[in-house]
């Protein structure tokens, strides 16, 4: 299964979309929440359920330890969000100021991340937000890099009017350069398109020059419940955005398996498979 990374040139939908394909997703799937500039879900979707005391910002002292206690580490600050446990979720940050800490720790949650896809057969979406650049080129310290790197996807978050294409159009030539000289290639990066405004997907990805690989519509009803929380709207599981993020989901893991016949993968580490086998089996904190 793909691991997708989502970015955004300014807040245009990413959380919410991000939340639509894992919690629609038909396969065990995962939502690392990794934006630098901090996590929403926690005090969203989740509404303070989950404490501080789990989350991103603790895989930066694992780390430092080993990568299986970075991999054990991992286990212990999933979140269920849903009742089965199929779908967890690695809330974020809750303060920007801890991003610098987790600058070593990518690489290896990246790691992490990978085995979970392609071992432990999950989809995994990783919230990456808002791409500060600098100078033309990814910004060094406030990008996580390494989680696109691994991605098999990068998924550019756009509504479909010309206030979001114009700024997203900055990131395009940086992404493809950086996806080229240190990520799986260029061919991983794609849009993800928020059907908000007059514009068809052919259009943009015409005037971007890059793929539409998922299009989701606009619906504030289910959107509003995944960033705010509380009780699902009535015919949730049904809905128009729920609906489009099984379909987006499908479609991805239908082009990475195609992408992966080209890509040549080097073998997981074993420890790291092994403790995230086990975590497949095994739940961590839920919701309600
Ligand atoms: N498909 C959608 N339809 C309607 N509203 C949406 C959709 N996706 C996101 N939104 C709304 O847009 C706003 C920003 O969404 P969010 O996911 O927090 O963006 P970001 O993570 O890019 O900052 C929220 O109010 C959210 O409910
Ligand atoms: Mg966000």
């Amino acid at each position: 299964m793909p691991v997708t990374a989502l970015v955004s040139a300014k807040s245009c939908g990413t959380t919410a979309s991000a939340l639509a394909l894992t919690l629609a997703s038909r396969r065990p799937s995962l939502l690392a929440e990794c934006d630098p500039a901090g996590g929403t879900i926690r005090a969203g979707f989740l509404q303070g359920a989950v404490t501080a005391g789990y989350g991103l910002y603790h895989l930066a002292a694992a780390e430092r330890i080993g990568r299986s206690e970075l991999a054990n580490a991992f286990a212990h600050h999933l979140w269920g969000i849903d009742d089965a446990g199929h779908r967890k979720l690695l809330p974020g940050l809750t303060d920007p100021a801890q991003a610098p800490a987790l600058t070593r720790t990518w690489p290896a949650l990246a790691e992490v991340l990978k085995v979970l896809a392609a071992d432990a057969g999950h989809d995994v979406f990783v919230d990456v937000g808002r791409l500060a650049l600098e100078a033309g080129r990814l910004h060094p310290t406030l990008t996580p890099a390494p989680l696109l790197h691994a991605a098999d996807f990068v998924l550019l978050t756009v509504r479909a009017n010309d206030q979001s294409l114009t700024l997203a159009r900055h990131l395009i030539e940086p992404l493809r350069t950086e996806l080229d000289e240190h990520g799986t290639g260029s061919d991983a990066l794609g849009l993800l398109l928020i059907e908000d405004g007059p514009y068809r997907p052919t259009q943009v990805a015409t005037a971007l020059h890059t793929p539409v690989l998922a299009a989701l519509p606009w619906d504030a009803e289910t959107a509003g419940y995944l960033t705010t929380g509380g009780r699902p709207p009535r015919g949730y599981a049904r809905s128009p955005l729920l609906r489009h993020a099984r379909s987006a989901t499908d479609q991805l893991d239908a082009l990475a398996q195609r992408r992966s016949i080209y890509l040549n993968r080097s073998a997981p580490d074993a420890n790291l498979a092994g403790v995230l086998q086990r975590l497949t089996n095994a739940r961590g904190g839920s919701r309600g």
